[in-house]
């Protein structure tokens, strides 16, 4: 990885693969969930030093809820627990947390969990963290439509004032547009996962399971990605790096 280089200014991260990393060591689907928490922890650490400003992590998906309900238990429990305990670091790195998604029907304990977080966190801006959580692609562009349609029958706002700014800032969070999206476990696919904010994101696939996604991982992302050349629909560049 070249520090010298541009590094992504958003980042989305689909931490894919827990189950299969368990199984593949003999164990239950969730050991993989736990696992994976402290490969968060050390990835976030990770890119607040390399000076990423935003990442979005897609953590449970709206589609999420179809699991088996113990699975979906031991998953907000985890999320509950890793929200108060394991984000220490937050301090010490100016991180910011956010969250995008649904509320309903994350349990009661959960949401008190994010929104502490969130007001804990909401004055610090070295990285902000979009926690994806009940998040779904389709779900978000749905409430976006019922809010802009509120405000123009309520006299708010003429269709003059929809523009794709305008769409963007009406979204969960108003984040810059993704420029690189990583998603662990060899799967080809979005899952639901910000697509209006994807349209011109770079994609890079590893076969890794994401409780080994460590930040030697990230920084071959990284890698991947500065030799990318990016054209927006315009023509073509200088290549950015040999
Ligand atoms: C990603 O890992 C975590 C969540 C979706 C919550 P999976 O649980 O999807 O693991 P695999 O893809 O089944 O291995
Ligand atoms: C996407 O992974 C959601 C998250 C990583 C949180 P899934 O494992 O749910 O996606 P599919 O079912 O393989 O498409
Ligand atoms: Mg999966």
């Amino acid at each position: 990885m070249n520090k010298d280089l541009l590094m992504p200014n958003h980042i989305g991260i689909i931490m894919d693969g827990n189950g299969r990393w368990a199984q593949k060591r003999g164990m239950i689907r969730t050991m993989g969930h736990k696992t994976a928490v402290g490969t968060l922890k050390k990835l976030c650490i990770h890119m607040a030093d390399r000076g990423v400003k935003y990442a979005s992590l897609y953590a449970f998906s709206t589609e999420n809820f179809k699991r088996d309900i113990k699975e979906v238990e031991f998953l907000m429990n985890l999320f509950i627990e890793s929200f108060k305990k394991e984000f220490d670091f937050i301090k010490e790195k100016k991180v910011r947390v956010l969250f995008s998604g649904r509320r309903k029907p994350l349990p009661k304990k959960v949401l008190e969990a994010m929104d502490q977080l969130v007001e804990d966190t909401k004055n610090y801006t070295d990285l902000t963290l979009n926690i994806c959580l009940n998040y779904g692609s389709h779900a978000e562009i749905v409430d976006m439509t019922k809010k802009v349609c509120e405000m123009y029958h309520n006299g708010e706002i003429s269709l003059e004032n929809i523009t794709e700014d305008f769409i963007q800032k009406n979204m969960y969070q108003d984040l810059p547009p993704l420029d690189f999206v990583i998603r662990t476990s060899g799967e080809l696919r979005l899952s639901n996962f910000m697509m209006y904010q994807a349209s011109y994101a770079e994609f890079y696939f590893p076969k890794v399971y994401f409780p080994d996604f460590t930040p030697e991982e990230f920084d071959k992302a990284i890698e991947v990605f500065q030799k990318r050349n990016r054209r927006f629909g315009g023509i073509e560049n200088e290549v950015k790096s040999s």
